[in-house]
């Protein structure tokens, strides 16, 4: 055999190789290749002290039980206080932290005149904080024709300046230090854009025009990282509590969400993007994690799929289906 065949060959089986790693894939390549190779949580994220915000429920509530077996300090954000002192308790039975390890402290997003405080409270109480995780949100299902422009205004203030205002507080204290992660739960609607959701897209575009030009301005502070982390579907309340037509709206009846990723599996990858510190992170199954590695190279081929699903999903929409439902199904695979 000559030798120009032997690398044809060997070509021909990376290729072969890197396809099927990537139809395995429920993250982007360089997520599954830290989840092999990578810095584990275990030896990373141990003895931080690590704020969540929207830890009430959904990402934020796992990530709260998640975070608490790897023995950190945990600072628990959102509107509804008895929900976080619910996280707490369960977080406390199974993990090992005592009771002063977790500090719950309600928070509203929008209500940004009340974060400078929230900071101090953390500061006081844990003297340090090693990672912001920028979780609590709200997404939209509703068309823009129907839609009131206090919803557009509604998700700006909560998902970008809310997150914004609250990074402005804690950076100050991460650079006197040297040191700290930023994370920010993004969304493939951040990077992708879909109907139904207009608003919802604009506000986690801009997370990530913010945060990629913050992490430039930040490159003196090699200690300082900013991880921006786009999930696809995840099993959450987030299309309940969804808004529609006007702010005070919401979605109500979900739909069944069985189809979409385990929260649990979702919130393990992010832990692992911690750990990394990787920049910009997608976690999805497919079709989603195709059509968001389509959208880089090949944006007009994408604006079609999109163009073509996105009509199935107003279809769905419109017959009280949950939008995503009917294309993903048949692709799901189990994970856990
Ligand atoms: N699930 C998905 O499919 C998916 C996909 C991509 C990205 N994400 C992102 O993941 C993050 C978490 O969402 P989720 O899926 O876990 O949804 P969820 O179950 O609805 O949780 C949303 C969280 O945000 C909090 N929140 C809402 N409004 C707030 C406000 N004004 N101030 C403070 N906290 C507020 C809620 O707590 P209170 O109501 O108690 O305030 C709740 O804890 C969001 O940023 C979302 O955009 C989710
Ligand atoms: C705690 O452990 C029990 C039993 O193993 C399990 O059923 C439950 O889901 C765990 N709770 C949390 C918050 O992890
Ligand atoms: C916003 O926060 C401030 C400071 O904590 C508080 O005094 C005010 O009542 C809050 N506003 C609303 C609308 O909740």
């Amino acid at each position: 055999m000559s030798w120009g065949l032997l690398l044809a060959l060997c070509a021909l089986l990376l290729l072969v190789v890197q396809l099927l790693r990537f139809l395995r894939a429920d993250g982007d390549l360089t997520l599954m290749w830290a989840e092999w190779q990578g810095r584990r949580p275990e030896w990373e994220l141990t003895d931080m002290v690590v704020w969540v915000t929207g830890a009430s429920s959904g990402i934020g509530e796992e990530l709260a039980y998640q975070l608490s077996k790897l023995g950190v300090s945990l600072v628990l954000s959102a509107r509804r206080v008895e929900e976080l002192e619910r996280v707490k308790r369960k977080c406390l039975e199974n993990g090992s932290l005592k009771g002063k390890d977790i500090l719950v402290l309600p928070l509203d997003l929008t209500n940004t005149s009340s974060h400078e405080a929230a900071t101090k409270v953390v500061l006081q109480e844990f003297g340090k904080i090693d990672i912001l995780v920028n979780n609590g949100g709200r997404s939209q299902r509703s068309l823009f024709v129907d839609t009131s422009l206090d919803v557009y205004k509604e998700l700006i203030d909560l998902n970008y300046l809310g997150t914004v205002s609250l990074t402005k507080c804690v950076l100050p204290h991460m650079i006197e230090r040297k040191q700290g992660k930023i994370v920010i739960v993004n969304s493939l609607m951040g990077i992708i854009s879909a109907p139904l959701a207009t608003g919802y897209c604009a506000s986690k575009h801009a997370l990530r025009g913010f945060f990629n030009g913050l992490r430039a301005e930040l490159v003196t502070y090699p200690g300082i990282t900013v991880s921006n982390i786009c999930p696809g579907p995840v099993q959450s309340n987030i299309v309940k509590n969804a808004v529609t037509e006007e702010v005070t709206k919401s979605v109500g009846n979900p739909g069944d969400q069985s189809y979409k990723m385990a929260t649990s599996r979702c919130v393990r990858l992010m832990l692992i993007s911690m750990a990394n510190d990787l920049k910009e992170v997608w976690i999805s199954d497919h079709p989603f994690l195709l059509a968001a590695y389509l959208g880089q190279y090949m944006p007009t081929l994408t604006f079609w799929i999109i163009g073509k699903l996105g009509k199935k999903r107003i279809e769905n929409f419109k017959s009280g289906l949950d939008a995503d439902s009917s294309y993903f199904k048949p692709l799901k695979k189990k994970h856990d």
